[in-house]
């Protein structure tokens, strides 16, 4: 008895009817190569030709026997199914793009540039209704107390934490200062949160296993929730520096469907709302190019008293000071490139201008990343400012070359060699560095 048959299935079916329509163009393309010699010298034959070639890749791109999953023009799918050799393509259009363009399968490219840009623009529009729902509320909050132009104020100013990479001898030092100096104002001027996950430099050794939310509960339980509760009565500022744009920018834009929860909202992760701090962001949020979110940065400062600029700072030159100083006319302060400095203007209008760096409060691990093999020239520092608003004199820090600068300058010790985390045998080391005052009070484990 003859075994019966098995039934082909409707794949295999189309499978043979597309292979046999391969063959098919496979002979046409033989025949048709003769018409190169008939155009080449004859305009009026080649645009003949060229409609022919357009109306064969859109009998291709519907094609009727498709195996595969959605219509498709592509250069392979022409090859194995277009009635035209590939060279006619090249000799009448330039190359398989062109050719579908004419076809009208691809968008020309002005076109392509509109829809990249709407996309973009969409995207841009979600980060600045986030920014406006949880940033823009805490703007100014502080502004009265700011613009106070009685009485000598006392202004500690850090910046640069990032996240936690903090140094945590530097922190200890930073929370003494705070609670012996009782300052008017406590600024923290940008880079506090670092989030190596969502940007472009993760090469810190460790630095990929550090999880947003422990870094997020980090900076709000060990840095700014301490600060809050050493200084209830002073006025407490947060600039936006380019980290914090950073994962503001990656919140909303990531799941912005989401970015309503909780979890999610920039003012509840770091509490700002409970615990009292003024944001500031000058910029627009509004920013497609890279070079738009550096002029945010540039465009992020707020004056105290009238007489003190704080912003976090765009530029890492060396005369990055001198640029600032020029830039805003008046005395401030900036951290951004990781080097304590000190840089004066003398002028004739008043009194002398000064512009204060005050370094990083990161570990020297932070900058392994990004001057990798080299030793590193970035320096822990913080300042405490001493503003006499009636004479418009601010008194910046000592000279950071001689000891007294308020924070640590301590270049001679090496580059930590472990990542975050290595905080026991850190703190040994850098115990025997006296600094120039009396005994220190010791820090409980626990701030209430
Ligand atoms: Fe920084
Ligand atoms: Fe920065």
């Amino acid at each position: 008895m003859a075994k019966k048959k098995k039934p082909k299935t409707d794949r295999q079916i189309l499978m043979e009817k597309f292979e046999k329509d391969c063959q098919e163009a496979s002979k046409a393309r033989k025949a048709n190569r003769k018409l190169r010699e008939a155009y080449k010298s004859d305009s009026e034959k080649a645009e003949n030709i060229r409609q022919k070639l357009i109306a064969d890749l859109k009998r291709v791109w519907k094609h009727p026997h498709n195996p595969f999953r959605g219509f498709s023009a592509s250069r392979d799918r022409y090859r194995q199914l277009g009635h035209f050799p590939e060279v006619m393509v090249t000799d009448l259009f330039g190359n398989h793009q062109e050719f579908q363009r004419a076809a009208g399968i691809r968008d020309a490219r002005g076109t392509t540039k509109v829809k990249n840009l709407t996309a973009k623009l969409h995207a841009e529009a979600e980060i600045l209704k986030y920014a406006k729902e949880y940033i823009e509320p805490y703007y100014g909050v502080w502004d009265r107390r700011t613009r106070a132009t009685t009485g000598v104020k006392t202004v500690v100013v850090i910046s640069d934490a990032h996240g936690k990479f903090i140094d945590p001898f530097a922190k200890e030092v930073m929370f003494d200062v705070v609670r012996m100096v009782q300052p008017d104002g406590v600024v923290a001027n940008g880079d506090m949160v670092d989030f190596p996950k969502v940007g472009r430099f993760t090469e810190i050794p460790g630095a990929g296993n550090l999880s947003l939310q422990d870094e997020l509960d980090f900076v709000r339980e060990e840095i700014f929730r301490p600060l809050t509760n050493l200084c209830p009565d002073a006025y407490r500022i947060y600039v936006m520096g380019n980290h914090e744009q950073r994962l503001v920018r990656y919140l909303a834009d990531t799941a912005p469907e989401l970015a309503d929860l909780r979890c999610l909202r920039w003012d509840r992760l770091l509490e700002i709302d409970e615990m009292g701090w003024e944001l500031v962001f000058g910029g627009n949020w509004l920013a497609p190019r890279q070079g738009d979110r550096t002029r945010n940065i540039r465009r992020t400062w707020k004056v105290l008293h009238d007489c003190f600029v704080v912003t976090h700072g765009a530029s890492i030159a060396k005369n990055a000071m001198e640029s600032e100083i020029q830039r805003y006319g008046m005395s401030g302060t900036s951290g951004h490139t990781h080097r304590p400095g000190l840089w004066t203007l003398p002028t004739l209008a008043g009194k002398h201008l000064s512009w204060t760096s005050t370094g990083m409060l990161a570990s020297f691990a932070v900058g392994k990343d990004y001057m990798a093999k080299s030793p590193s020239a970035w320096t822990m520092g913080f300042a405490v400012f001493t503003i006499d608003p009636k004479t418009k004199t601010v008194t910046p820090p000592p000279d950071p070359h001689r000891r007294g600068f308020c924070g640590i300058w301590r270049q001679d010790l090496p580059a930590l060699e472990s990542g975050p985390g290595s905080e026991g045998q850190t703190m040994v080391k850098r115990r025997k560095i006296r600094l120039d005052r009396p005994e220190r009070p010791s820090i409980p484990q626990k701030l209430s």
